[in-house]
């Protein structure tokens, strides 16, 4: 069924409004959209109430249209909806075509969709959120509009996994209200109750972004299905700083701590109940980088021989060494109140690709210590050419210490449970010493474009070689290795679709190679990513790309003198049923 939604132009008023009474019929109302169209103000009325909670934004579709919003009215069917699209600058909304159906219409099989990372089955994604295992599962909330494909109407999605590999996209979970949008934040498990929420309660708390930047909790008491706000939020407010924001809680003793950025320092605030909370501390003037406001922090327990260290992460967008969105670190001590910074030659990058930002750990997971990020980056994930969704989250990594024969740093491991999902593995045909350049094509049967290659570089006569991942159109993802220098770096300047965003084109992307006798090189690729490791984590390296065929030719490229390769294989990471 097709319908017209025509919009009235109020000559007078700095408001033109649609209005349309209708029949809910169906279990999705389609609503037309298009990327950068004229922002209008949706609400849907029934009885009186609007059912999306707050208007929400949406881009009218007004020359073509991108992608239809499905908006779920399965719960009202059978009453009258009053439908009202406002544009707040005073220009003609429409008309706006809508429809209903009884799905949602759209293949979530997309090309750039990845077969083995979190991507929301609708619209937009940013930062992970609520990163909390419970009861065999591990929660990622996530910044979403449900909305719409570009950043705005924040609420909290929400995905569950039993391995980390394979997501379940469930329900959002905490929607905007008169506080603001729902930035990004933590979740906690509130075993003992300490909150009065009851036992075993997920509590989250979050950035309520509205005129001021507070902090608010939710709590739910069914596995993470539903939350319910806390009738006193917000818990903490900060006049001092417009940019306070991302809380991330953790058990500390039996109190509770939580990170909060505060403009360009971490500020930290301890409670007994997740409810009252006093501050304790500051911490990042004249240390690291801030060449922006800091964001998504993450204080993190590790034991490293023996001994107790702290890791403070901190994200800042722009200022990455390689431009845009980067995450950075700190290690140092935590004594229950304040952050003391090992002097190490900050600032320390957790991953100097162009894209692995906001990033922060799973809480309740013992001794280890679970990481992802968004894989993007504000200079362009705007834009980037995904069609009903937009953006993905790294895969998950088990973050440790180590040393690097100068001072400690943290490594990013790709986590035991993408390993073990690894199948059909096949060693690539390739001689041991490679003296010439050696290609490997197809670089695996039936490529859906995702699969992980490894292999073990031996530097020799040769210290420098490349690998280049290209399809038959000539576009090209370029690794060069330069274990001399320690220096690695990326070329996508040639990898497909590049002219989305100016800053996408990028290359020389660079990050430092911890030197060693041999490198073990992971290359996780999944349709529109790659994940680079060398030697489980010394390095991590993320970096997206958009060709438009898949990438399944592979070359080996000596560039100074042979180089022994061994135990080259290429596998796949296994499908859900
Ligand atoms: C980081 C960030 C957070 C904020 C969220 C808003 O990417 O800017 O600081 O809470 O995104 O979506």
């Amino acid at each position: 069924m097709k319908r017209f939604l025509i919009c009235l132009g109020a000559a007078l008023a700095l408001l033109s409004s649609c209005k349309e009474s209708i029949k809910a019929e169906k279990d999705y109302l389609l609503i037309p959209s298009q990327n950068h169209g004229p922002e209008a103000l949706l609400s849907i009325n029934v009885k009186g109430e609007n059912i999306l909670g707050e208007k929400q934004v949406i881009e009218l579709a007004t020359d073509r249209i991108d992608y239809w919003i499905p908006i779920d009215i399965s719960s009202v069917r059978g009453s009258r909806l009053e439908l009202l699209v406002e544009t707040p600058d005073g220009t003609e909304a429409g008309p706006v075509e809508f429809r209903q159906s009884d799905s949602r219409e759209f293949s979530r099989d997309e090309r750039f969709r990845p077969v083995y990372h979190f991507s929301p089955d609708f619209g937009w994604t940013n930062d992970p959120n609520g990163m909390v295992y419970y009861d065999g599962e591990y929660h990622l909330a996530y910044q979403a509009n449900p909305y719409g494909t570009r950043h705005y109407n924040m609420h909290w999605g929400n995905a569950v996994s039993e391995d980390l590999v394979h997501w379940t996209d469930l329900p959002v979970i905490v929607r905007p209200d008169s506080l603001g949008a729902v930035f990004s934040g933590s979740a906690v498990l509130d075993a003992e109750g300490s909150a009065g929420f009851g036992d075993n309660a997920l509590v989250a708390m979050y950035t309520s972004a509205g005129r001021l930047q507070r902090q608010s909790i939710a709590y739910s008491l069914d596995r993470g299905r539903n939350y319910t706000k806390y009738e006193g939020n917000p818990v903490i407010t900060d006049l001092d700083s417009p940019d306070f924001r991302d809380p991330k809680m953790m058990k500390y003793g039996d109190s509770w701590v939580v990170s909060v950025a505060a403009g360009d320092v971490i500020a930290f605030y301890g409670s007994k109940d997740l409810k009252d909370w006093t501050k304790l501390s500051e911490f990042g003037r004249g240390i690291g980088s801030h060449a922006a406001v800091w964001e998504c922090p993450d204080l993190i327990r590790f034991e490293y021989e023996g001994q107790t260290k702290w890791v403070l992460l901190v994200s800042i967008n722009p200022g990455g060494p390689n431009g845009g969105s980067v995450t950075q670190y700190f290690i140092g001590d935590f004594d229950g109140k304040e952050f003391r910074a090992d002097p190490l030659p900050y600032p320390l990058w957790i991953d100097e690709g162009t894209d692995n930002y906001a990033g922060v750990t799973f809480a309740n997971t013992g001794d280890r210590k679970i990481f992802l990020g968004w894989m993007s980056n504000w200079f362009y994930s705007q834009e980037t050419p995904f069609e009903n969704f937009r953006n993905a989250m790294t895969i998950p990594r088990d973050l440790s210490l180590r040393h690097n024969g100068k001072h400690l740093f943290l490594a990013s491991s790709p986590s035991p449970e993408v390993l073990a999902a690894r199948c059909d593995e096949k060693s690539l045909a390739l001689p041991d010493v490679i003296a010439r350049p050696e290609s490997v094509s197809p670089v695996i049967e039936d490529n859906n474009g995702a699969y992980v290659i490894e292999f073990t570089a031996v530097p020799d006569k040769g210290k420098k070689m490349e690998l280049q991942l290209r399809n038959t159109k000539g576009e090209k993802m370029v690794f060069r290795f330069d274990f001399r220098a320690g220096k690695l770096s990326l070329d996508r300047s040639n990898s497909g679709i590049v002219d989305f965003e100016p800053r996408f084109s990028n290359d020389n992307i660079v990050t430092d190679i911890v030197p060693r006798k041999e490198y073990f090189v992971q290359l996780f690729v999944d349709r529109h990513s790659t994940e680079l490791f060398i030697n489980d984590g010394d390095v991590s390296f993320t970096n997206t790309m958009f060709p438009t065929e898949v990438y399944d030719i592979l070359d080996f490229i000596p560039l100074d003198g042979k180089m022994t390769i061994k135990d080259a294989k290429v596998s796949r990471i296994k499908r859900q049923n």
